[in-house]
């Protein structure tokens, strides 16, 4: 009988664009999502892509005995775990909600998994456990200190997930540490779907190029930078969605818990990404700077070395590339998935 991956989250950006890697590479894939921060209308978008249309049932990961049932059902070997709130805002406004939800899903995952023996997990981390104290590049050793709730959030979930495999063998964890996705699938088909008025930088400025927002409002230019504005590593979805095959396929030889960043190695600040996207959209992107945003640290990239060595994996596209992929999907769905 055939294989399945579970993917929680698999509506949510980066897990479409994971369930899409998988089934190009013959995985069988069932997503388990509640469509809190997603639309189903995904799903036949990733049929459009690969031409089979994967199994989904909506659920909340928290219900245990409806996600044991799932795995009574079908015959699952891994679980790739990207369901979460990610909201970093909204986290500090109502951490319980946060810390219900990312740790209350995990528990829930893992006795799900347990009483099915199924052993082999990919959980979605962020650099944002990374503590701001330290120097970049930041390598898995750096020190870790998140300063939000949605931070910590993903640093109990490791703790935890790293203590589950201590007490047991059997089981195999990977923890990706993810810097800045950002890029659209190649076609257009799938990408990120903010609700309201968007946080983050790049689907900020698209929907300014769209018209949808006046201008781009630059958090501070007087940081200790070359040119003044904070640096992050962006890193392409479809790099992401490739490091996850290929964390799996690593975890398939070994036990333990294995942690791997993935980004590009590479520091873009917010007015070079702004240039990006100029090039790529062929207009000007209309901007005000204004004071630095509270709990903005000034350079963020990755060292990416352990991924490059243990899992074969390094991300491949430019800038310039991931600019023109998440417009393309910008343009031809101003509105998301509506
Ligand atoms: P997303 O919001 O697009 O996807 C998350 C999905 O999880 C959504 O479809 C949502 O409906 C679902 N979900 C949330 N709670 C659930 C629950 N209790 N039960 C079932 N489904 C639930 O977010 P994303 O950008 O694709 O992020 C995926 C993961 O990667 C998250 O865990 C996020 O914290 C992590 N991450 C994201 C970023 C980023 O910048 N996008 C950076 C680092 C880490
Ligand atoms: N920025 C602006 N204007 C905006 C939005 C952002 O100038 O309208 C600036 C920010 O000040 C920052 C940079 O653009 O300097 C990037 O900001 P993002 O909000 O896009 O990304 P962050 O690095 O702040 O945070 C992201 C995710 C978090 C995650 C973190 C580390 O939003 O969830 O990366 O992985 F925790």
């Amino acid at each position: 009988m055939e294989k399945f991956t579970l993917v929680t989250g698999g509506t949510g950006y980066i897990g479409s664009h994971t369930v899409v890697a998988l089934m190009e590479a013959g995985y069988q894939v069932v997503i388990v999502d509640n469509l809190e921060n997603s639309s189903d209308k995904v799903l036949s978008r990733i049929e459009s892509i690969t031409g089979t249309l994967p199994v989904f049932i909506r659920a909340d990961l928290r219900e245990t005995t409806t996600i044991t049932k799932i795995f009574e059902e079908y015959p699952i070997s891994s679980v790739l775990h990207f369901a979460g709130l990610k909201a970093v805002g909204e986290s500090v406004e109502n951490p319980a909600k946060y810390y219900d939800n990312n740790i209350g899903s995990t528990l829930s995952l893992i006795n799900a998994m347990k009483s099915s023996i199924v052993s082999t997990l990919v959980f979605s981390s962020s650099a944002t456990v990374y503590s701001p104290s330290k120097e970049p590049p930041f390598d898995e050793e750096a020190t870790r200190g998140p300063t939000n709730p949605y931070g910590m959030s993903k640093y109990f979930i490791e703790q935890i997930l790293t203590d589950v495999a201590l007490a047991d063998e059997n089981w195999s964890i990977g923890l990706l540490r993810y810097f800045n996705p950002i890029g659209a699938h190649p076609t257009g088909l799938i990408g990120e779907m903010p609700t309201g008025i968007p946080n983050n930088l790049v689907p900020y400025i698209m929907q300014v190029a769209v018209e949808k927002l006046e201008k781009l409002y630059i958090f501070g230019d007087d940081y200790e930078t070359p040119d003044g504005s904070c640096i992050r590593d962006y890193v392409h979805v479809v790099d992401l969605a490739r490091g996850h095959l290929a964390a799996l396929r690593f975890l398939e030889g070994v036990n333990g818990t294995h942690v791997w960043n993935l980004g590009t190695g590479k520091g873009s600040s917010v007015l070079e990404l702004v240039k990006a996207v100029e090039e790529a959209i062929g207009k000007p992107i209309p901007r005000e700077v204004v004071g630095r945003r509270e709990g903005d640290i000034p350079v963020v990239f990755a060292d990416v070395e352990k991924a490059s060595n243990e899992l074969t994996w390094r991300a491949e596209n430019t800038l310039t590339r991931m600019c023109l992929d998440h417009w393309n999907w910008q343009r031809q769905n101003p509105d998301g998935y509506q």
